[in-house]
């Protein structure tokens, strides 16, 4: 039996219903706080608030555990392939046999994109961001096909959810070659997901991209393990969006905008820009730390730090393992992943890291991995946007399949203007 919370206000005593998680996670349930009293709850950027239960990804951000639907991220990253776990996030089980080679089979069905969309695309101007490119084009693809744009029908989820996942990555793709003017490069039905992307970023009309093993294994692994993060900024986007009953497709591009912000996934493109800048100044990182704490600088340690984590992000421990092995297997000296190391060790030891509990996150050394696989530093944040989508769609999923879902609306503390009287504008000084 749950325990109940008592609130006294304003000489009244309020009793609050209090439930515990799967992990013991608990907490207090104020739904009915403001009908009972009059008052709401004030969490500034929603760090102590529940916006929901789900069944999807824990974290444990003290032990820096993270686990989807039950599994270790760890064992994920060795055992499993992005596609498998994308299944497992949507769909709640690892897939049986059958059931993943009819996953496999509905993505390559739905890798091509409508040929009409190559003029959306010509649209573009070369410089234009892949992440912009990629929201957009997400909502433009579902304008071809009108069943997309019907709110959630559980009937056709999992076509939608299949399309969704194979057509990022030919959007992605599309986007990149655009942004260099090179030729669209259409996807080979008989390559799995990761090899159909590399293919698609990489081969040349006039000759195929060779594939190697290691390089499409790292590829794989760091979609996987982006693929979900439980209630980050993107995700609560995405459970807003799909709070009001939009599409699918609206929803998930809504989350791409999210991601794009330079505090969250778009800190992997700021890490490895901060790295080249280190490098380029001839510093070994110790000037860039000293800004880094110095509030006016403006300046913060890119890839460090996390809302939830106050331990070492799992995801980065496996990411870091894999850069050392993937840059030997490549025979690449990367002086940016010394440089990473180096500031790794310092800020660990740096008393205004440890008072913070300022660790690496996934973002910390994911762009070394990216780089020496040749994917361009603007391409990053699309990467993790790739990575993330099953996470959005199993969300979205969650979010619809409940029968008690409301749409998501917060409330305020208005701090403004008392009523005031409308001054004509040759009365105003
Ligand atoms: N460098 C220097 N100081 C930092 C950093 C950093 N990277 N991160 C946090 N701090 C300081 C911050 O100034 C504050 O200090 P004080 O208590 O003296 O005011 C304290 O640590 C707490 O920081 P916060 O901004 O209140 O923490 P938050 O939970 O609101 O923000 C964060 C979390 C991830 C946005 C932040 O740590 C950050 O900006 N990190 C750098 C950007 C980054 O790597 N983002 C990727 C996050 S992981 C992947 C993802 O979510 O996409």
């Amino acid at each position: 039996m749950n325990k109940t919370a008592k609130l006294e206000l304003d000489g009244k005593v309020y009793e609050l219903p209090t439930l515990v998680g799967t992990e013991g996670e608990k907490a207090v349930d104020i739904s009915t706080l403001r009908q009972q009293s009059g008052y709401i709850t004030l969490d500034d950027g929603y760090a102590n608030t529940g916006s929901c239960k789900s069944k999807i990804t824990f974290i444990d951000g003290e032990k820096g555990i993270l686990r989807y639907r039950g599994y270790p991220i760890e064992v994920l990253a060795e055992k499993s392939t992005f596609v498998e776990t994308a299944y497992l996030l949507i769909y709640g089980e690892l897939p049986t046999a059958n059931q993943l080679k009819r996953f496999s089979s509905l993505l390559t069905q739905n890798e091509m994109l409508h040929e009409d969309l190559k003029y959306q695309f010509e649209g573009f101007p070369a410089h234009g961001h892949p992440m912009a490119i990629l929201s957009a084009m997400i909502n433009a693809c579902s304008c071809f096909d009108p069943e997309l744009m019907e709110p959630y029908n559980p009937a056709i989820f999992e076509l939608e959810a299949a399309r969704l996942i194979s057509k990022v990555r030919t959007i992605a793709a599309f986007a990149y070659r655009k942004s260099r003017g090179l030729p669209a490069i259409y996807p080979k039905p008989t390559y799995k997901y990761t090899e159909n992307f590399l293919h698609m970023m990489f081969s040349e009309p006039y000759q195929d991209y060779e594939l190697r093993k290691e390089v499409v294994q790292a590829l794989d692994m760091v979609f996987l393990l982006h693929a979900d993060h439980e209630q980050n900024c993107s995700t609560s986007t995405v459970r807003m969006v799909a709070s009001s009953r939009a599409n699918l497709f609206a929803s998930c591009a809504a989350g791409v905008c999210a991601l794009w912000g330079p505090l969250h996934g778009g800190a992997n493109q700021a890490v490895l820009e901060m790295l080249k800048s280190i490098h380029a100044s001839g510093d070994d990182g110790s000037r860039f730390i000293a800004e880094a704490k110095d509030k006016k600088s403006g300046h913060r340690l890119m890839g460090f730090g996390h809302r939830v984590y106050k331990n070492y992000d799992p995801r980065a421990k496996i990411i870091k393992a894999k850069c050392d092995k993937l840059l030997a297997a490549l025979k690449i000296s990367d002086p940016l992943l010394d440089i990473a190391k180096k500031l790794e060790e310092t800020a660990l030891k740096d008393s205004y890291f440890i008072e913070r509990k300022l660790y690496p996150n996934v973002d910390f050394y994911s762009g070394i991995i990216m780089r020496a696989l040749g994917i361009p530093v603007e391409m990053f944040t699309v990467i993790f946007a790739i990575g993330r989508m099953p996470g959005w769609i199993a969300n979205y999923k969650e979010v619809m399949d409940d029968p008690a879902s409301r749409i998501y609306r917060p409330r305020q503390v208005f701090v403004g203007p008392a009523p005031r009287d409308y001054v004509p504008i040759d009365q105003r000084k």
